[in-house]
């Protein structure tokens, strides 16, 4: 089995993680975590998103975030979410976005309830995102949302996935991240996205985000990593889900990776120690337990 020397992840607990917590997170907190997640050695984190305040309110407080946090130490790049337009307009003025995150779907009647528009719709929304993106020096990326599984219609083919995620590589974006939203994929879905999906985009223009709502995320992810996949979106402690995904629980813990990453002799990056001081202050801050198996067990001798 040959397995890439080294990944890229890109830590989507402050995003992904905290959007779908109930409890308000201040935003001294967030950014908080967002210092610690880079302490701990993180080069890439999504730390809000640009849309509708009161779709998402726990990252209503997305520009304020931006300003308490500041500039990125050198080498690390924060990244938002940015919906349209006027998400975009907002990430540019905050001024320390360096990449920003345009979002679609495999499947329509998610993408509806996410954007509120058909997949054709949100992607023609892309191209002046992508554009004004492009004109003010920053890198996009690209998200397929249900590429293994749809909430509201099930098993999505992914013929749809190849369709949806060759738009937005031929737009211009600079990685395609494949998202299993509910976590549905075994490693034999993954495998049959990765088929459709690596003869004709880049292997290493492609991301993958993996729920871990049934417990499927790190093998899903091992089947990944034996297809040659380098980058991978983790959160901190297993937080993470969708308010428009009924049933979406937490992403690929950023531990749980690590440490199976550790043990393969993959380079990350990441300290495990300085990453759990990280999880441990977010956990105090969304008042319940955090997932991921590896945060919660003692460390090893
Ligand atoms: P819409 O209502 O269709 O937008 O929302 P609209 O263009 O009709 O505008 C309506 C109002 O919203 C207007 O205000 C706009 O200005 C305002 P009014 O004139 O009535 O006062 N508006 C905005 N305000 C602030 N920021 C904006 C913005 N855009 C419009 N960017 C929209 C469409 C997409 C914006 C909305 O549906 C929305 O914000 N949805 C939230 C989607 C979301 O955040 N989902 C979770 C993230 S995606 C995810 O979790 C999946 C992922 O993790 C991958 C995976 O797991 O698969 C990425
Ligand atoms: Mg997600």
């Amino acid at each position: 089995m040959t397995l890439p020397a080294r990944i890229h992840m890109t830590e989507v607990g402050p995003r992904d993680g905290l959007q779908n917590e109930g409890r308000p997170v201040s935003t001294e907190a967030k950014a908080a975590f967002v210092r610690a997640l880079v302490e701990a050695g993180h080069t890439e984190l999504e730390i809000t998103s640009f849309v509708r305040p009161d779709r998402v309110p726990q990252l209503a407080d997305a520009a304020e975030l931006c300003a308490l946090l500041g500039p990125p130490p050198e080498g690390v790049l924060y990244t938002a979410l940015v919906p349209n337009v006027r998400g975009l307009e907002r990430a540019l003025e905050v001024g320390t976005i360096g990449k920003v995150g345009v979002f679609t779907a495999a499947s329509e009647s998610f993408n509806r309830h996410n954007v509120n528009a058909s997949i054709q719709k949100s992607i023609e929304r892309f191209v002046p995102v992508i554009e004004g993106a492009r004109e003010a020096g920053l890198a996009v990326r690209g998200y397929v949302s249900t590429a293994m599984g749809c909430p509201y219609e099930g098993p999505v083919n992914p013929q749809k996935v190849l369709e949806v995620a060759r738009d937005l590589h031929q737009l211009g974006c600079d990685d395609i991240s494949i998202g299993d939203t509910i976590g549905a994929a075994t490693p034999a879905d993954v495998i049959r996205v990765l088929d459709v999906l690596l003869p004709e985009i880049p292997v290493e223009r492609i991301a993958l985000h993996l729920h871990d709502t049934r417990g499927q995320a790190l093998a899903n992810a091992l089947e990944g990593l034996r297809r040659g996949v380098v980058s991978y979106d983790v959160s901190a402690g297993g937080l993470g889900g969708c308010p428009f995904a009924p049933g979406a629980s937490g992403n690929l813990a950023t531990e749980d990776f690590v440490f199976m990453l550790d043990g393969l002799g993959i380079e990350t990056g990441i300290d495990l120690e300085r990453l759990r001081e990280a999880s441990a202050l977010i956990e105090a801050d969304v008042g319940h337990a955090l997932a991921s198996r590896v945060y919660r067990a003692p460390p090893l001798a």
